[in-house]
């Protein structure tokens, strides 16, 4: 018996960002339906010439927090059903909706603050591309901001024509 593996081109995930979510206000919703889901109880959106940044006051994530937000497809929001610590009814289903950011950007900055840890993590799209074969993206751990307090702020650089 011959086994034929199952592969998944890494543009594709570009792809789904871009022509899933084709419409400017969808991905704005994306980013606030996570921060709800997240049990953030404000956000904060600031439109430049330059950036969209949409910053939650929600749980924040950690390093596997992080780890499962790269999870393409992840159902956990099916599986746990409500959030932590207003236990809302989840929004998010299919484990895909941060791609929305790529359908308006060349590039997206995720910093996150969960208790002690800080990071930041960079989905570029041209640096992606670039790394042929390569999954990683970078992280930069950061040392904690206690005035900003729990939350994630995602930041969408370089914006494609026509957005906002
Ligand atoms: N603002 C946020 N604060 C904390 N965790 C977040 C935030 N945004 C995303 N996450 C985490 O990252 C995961 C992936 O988010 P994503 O929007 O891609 O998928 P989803 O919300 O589960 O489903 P959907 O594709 O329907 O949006 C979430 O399940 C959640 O665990
Ligand atoms: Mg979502």
């Amino acid at each position: 018996m011959e086994y034929l593996p199952v592969t998944v081109d890494k543009s594709h995930l570009i792809t789904i960002g871009e022509r899933l979510y084709s419409e400017s206000i969808e991905l704005i919703r994306e980013l606030v339906n996570n921060a709800y889901d997240a049990d953030a109880t404000e956000v904060d959106i600031k439109m430049t010439d330059e950036s969209i940044e949409v910053k939650d006051n929600g749980t924040g994530m950690d390093r596997e927090g992080l780890r499962q937000y790269f999870n393409i497809g992840s159902p956990e929001k099916i599986v746990k059903n409500k959030s932590p610590i207003f236990h809302r009814d989840l929004i998010g289903q299919f484990g895909i909706g941060k791609f929305a950011s790529l359908s308006a950007c060349e590039c997206f900055e995720v910093y996150t603050q969960k208790g002690e840890f800080t990071a930041k993590v960079t989905f570029d799209k041209m640096e992606w591309e670039k790394e042929g074969d390569q999954w990683n993206l970078p992280l930069r751990i950061l040392p904690p901001n206690r005035e900003r307090g729990d939350g994630t702020t995602v930041t969408l650089l370089r914006l494609s024509g026509g957005y906002p």
